[in-house]
């Protein structure tokens, strides 16, 4: 657990843990009974809304937007995680593999809705991918993320340095091995600054709660999210 600089590498190796990632995804607490509630309600209704799912990784949370009715792209970095998503989702649902810190392979204005998921904390340089967020909005779209929140950071990085924006490792066992993960930490103020730049406006900002049924289901996680900032929840409109 160390805090970095910018030069190290920028990206994890989701392709060689796919199957293990997804299948701890999918029954983990921390996703789903704390981190999908909330940012699938926060995405509302969204019957008849054409979504990207951007940074999809197993489809997860595809699955839950098509069963409320939208229509669904998903994108990721992850060819192993895109092949998952795949099986879980269908042929019906556009996949693609693909990096969101550089230009997204979508006309403008073509999703009324962007939905991303625990992935900003992957990204160097939050400008150009908002910015391309933005524009495959269109007029009235939004975008609700989740990232870490910056505390969080803190807590796993061992940093004192809340204010600067930099890279930290951390490691995570799955399946018996040890997977390296790099994340970047920045305070809210680069966050809200960020979004402001890219033409958004701040919808909410939510420290949600985890859901009730974890009590029971997992007290020690219900017993640390209620006390501690994990993720922290964007909802923003197009401006
Ligand atoms: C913590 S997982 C979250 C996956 C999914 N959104 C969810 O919450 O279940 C982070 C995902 O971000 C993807 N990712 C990281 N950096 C990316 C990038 N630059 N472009 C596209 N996807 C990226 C990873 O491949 C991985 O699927």
């Amino acid at each position: 657990m160390t805090a970095g600089g910018a030069d190290e590498v920028a990206y994890n190796d989701y392709e060689t843990f796919a199957v293990a990632y997804a299948r701890s995804n999918e029954a983990s607490p921390f996703n789903a009974l704390y981190e999908r509630p909330a940012i699938i309600a926060l995405a509302g209704d969204v019957r008849g809304l054409r979504v990207l799912d951007a940074g999809c990784g197993a489809g997860v949370h595809a699955a839950e937007l098509v069963a409320g009715g939208a229509s669904v792209t998903g994108m990721d970095l992850s060819a192993g995680l895109i092949e998952i998503a795949r099986e879980r989702l269908g042929p019906d649902v556009a996949l693609h593999v693909g990096d969101l810190s550089k230009p997204l392979p979508f006309g403008k204005g073509v999703f009324d809705l962007v939905l991303s998921s625990l992935v900003m904390h992957y990204i160097a340089d939050w400008g150009p991918t908002l910015r391309e967020f933005h524009r495959v909005l269109a007029p009235g779209g939004r975008l609700v993320f989740s990232t870490h929140h910056p505390l969080l950071d803190l807590r796993v990085s061992g940093s004192d340095d809340y204010l600067g924006t930099y890279q930290y490792t951390d490691e995570w066992e799955r399946t018996g091995r040890t997977m390296t993960m790099r994340f970047w930490h920045r305070p809210l103020r680069a966050m809200l600054a960020a979004v402001r730049e890219a033409g958004f406006r701040v919808e909410e900002i939510a420290e949600p709660d985890p859901a009730p049924e974890m009590a029971a289901a997992d007290p020690r996680a219900y017993a640390h999210l209620s006390r501690n900032a994990q993720f922290l929840f964007f909802s923003l409109a197009r401006g």
